[in-house]
């Protein structure tokens, strides 16, 4: 079976970095809020660019901390995708505030800035851009728009660790950044795990007090109301081993990806487009096809796990339907909900197996064409 992603081959790749990064947590016997978290903390800062993170409990925690602290709450609204994964909604609807969701730009799958300034109201307290797939949203058009009025930029980056977009990582630009950790992210955890960057430091001082009870100091005096909302010291360890190769891996996904583009050349398929001065990380290899539900029943006879990210937009799920605005419709986000289809990939994909793929796809091609 050649799975879409494959965490397991990470640690498989990597079993005696990761055991010593363990032992050293067990052994030392603290495991909430200690040197780990703290040394994790400065070193993604400074991988990312910011000048501070602070770990967390997921990336939706990452998402529902960094709204509080920008002070979103009931009756607000915040301008985002339905072209995401649901957590970025969820983390909305979690801070009282009202999603407002706009369509996605069509090569790149990300916001269309176009459609931001149309759905400003004067109960918008933010926009939300998440950065889909490996690649970053505009970000130049959308925080002109948020500076001109006056509210903050929340970067979804759950998908994005070490992208650029005209050589800034995804997570220093915005006003906070908010990361995942979720096992199959580009750095990912063996469980749950997040961090909100930023430049700001009264901001990252917020979000450090909001994720544990609003104490400033470990010291059970709690300064404004806060909750529970962690990393803990084994993943803050674990993590700081997998930056030391993260960059290594983008570039292993990278060739991947290339390798796609090459040989999928041609074929009746949407292939991945990059933005110009900008580098993709390749979280999701993307193709487009019209037959994909039949390209996907095709890839699984073969053995071969393709995944759908995503079926069904935020607007369209029962949960939040007639809860969210969809101002200029939504035409981009459903037609790419109708025909994406991510492929296998992840750094430790082997040569053979992704011939697999490749060969699996350009049969389907041909059954197609015959047909
Ligand atoms: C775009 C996006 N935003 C937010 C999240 C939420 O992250 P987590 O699963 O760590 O809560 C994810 C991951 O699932 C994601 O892909």
């Amino acid at each position: 079976m050649i799975l879409c992603g494959n965490p397991g081959a990470s640690y498989a790749a990597h079993r005696a970095p990761i055991d010593a990064a363990i032992a050293r947590v067990l052994e030392k016997g603290i495991y909430i809020l200690g040197d780990e978290t703290k040394a994790f903390e400065r070193e993604f800062a400074n991988w990312v660019g910011a000048d501070h993170a602070v770990g967390v409990g997921s990336g939706t925690e990452a998402l529902h901390l960094a709204m509080a602290a920008v002070d979103v709450g009931p009756g607000d609204e915040v301008i985002t995708v339905a072209h995401t994964a649901i957590a970025t909604v969820a983390a909305i609807e979690l801070s009282g505030a009202i999603p407002v969701l706009v369509d996605i730009d069509f090569d790149t799958y990300t916001i269309d800035p176009q459609k931001i300034a149309g759905a400003i109201t004067r109960r918008t307290k933010a926009i939300l851009p998440v950065h889909l797939y490996g690649q970053m949203a505009d970000l130049d058009p959308i925080m002109e728009i948020a500076q001109r009025f006056g509210i903050a930029v929340i970067e979804d980056c759950a998908q994005s660790h070490g992208a650029e977009y005209r050589g800034r990582r995804a997570g220093a630009m915005g006003t906070l950044g908010c990361f995942s950790f979720y096992p199959t992210k580009n750095l990912g955890a063996f469980g749950d795990g997040g961090a909100v960057v930023t430049s700001d430091a009264a901001l990252a001082d917020k979000v450090r007090g909001l994720r544990e009870y609003g104490w400033r100091e470990r010291n059970n005096r709690s300064l404004f109301p806060g909750w529970n909302s962690r990393l803990d010291e084994l993943h803050a360890a674990v993590l700081r081993a997998k930056l030391g190769w993260l960059h290594a891996d983008n570039r292993a996904r990278r060739i991947l990806a290339a390798r796609y583009d090459a040989e999928l050349a041609g074929l009746d398929l949407g292939l991945p487009r990059c933005r110009a001065q900008s580098s993709h990380v390749f979280h999701l290899y993307v193709v487009r096809s019209r037959a994909r539900d039949a390209l996907m029943a095709h890839l699984r006879q073969r053995n071969i796990m393709s995944t759908v990210h995503y079926p069904v937009p935020a607007h369209l799920q029962p949960a939040y339907a007639g809860r969210v605005a969809t101002p200029g419709g939504m035409a981009q986000t459903e037609k790419a909900a109708a025909e994406i289809l991510s492929l296998p990939i992840y750094p430790e994909l082997m040569d053979d197996e992704q011939s697999q793929v490749i060969e699996a796809v350009k049969a389907f091609a041909v059954d197609l064409d015959i047909k």
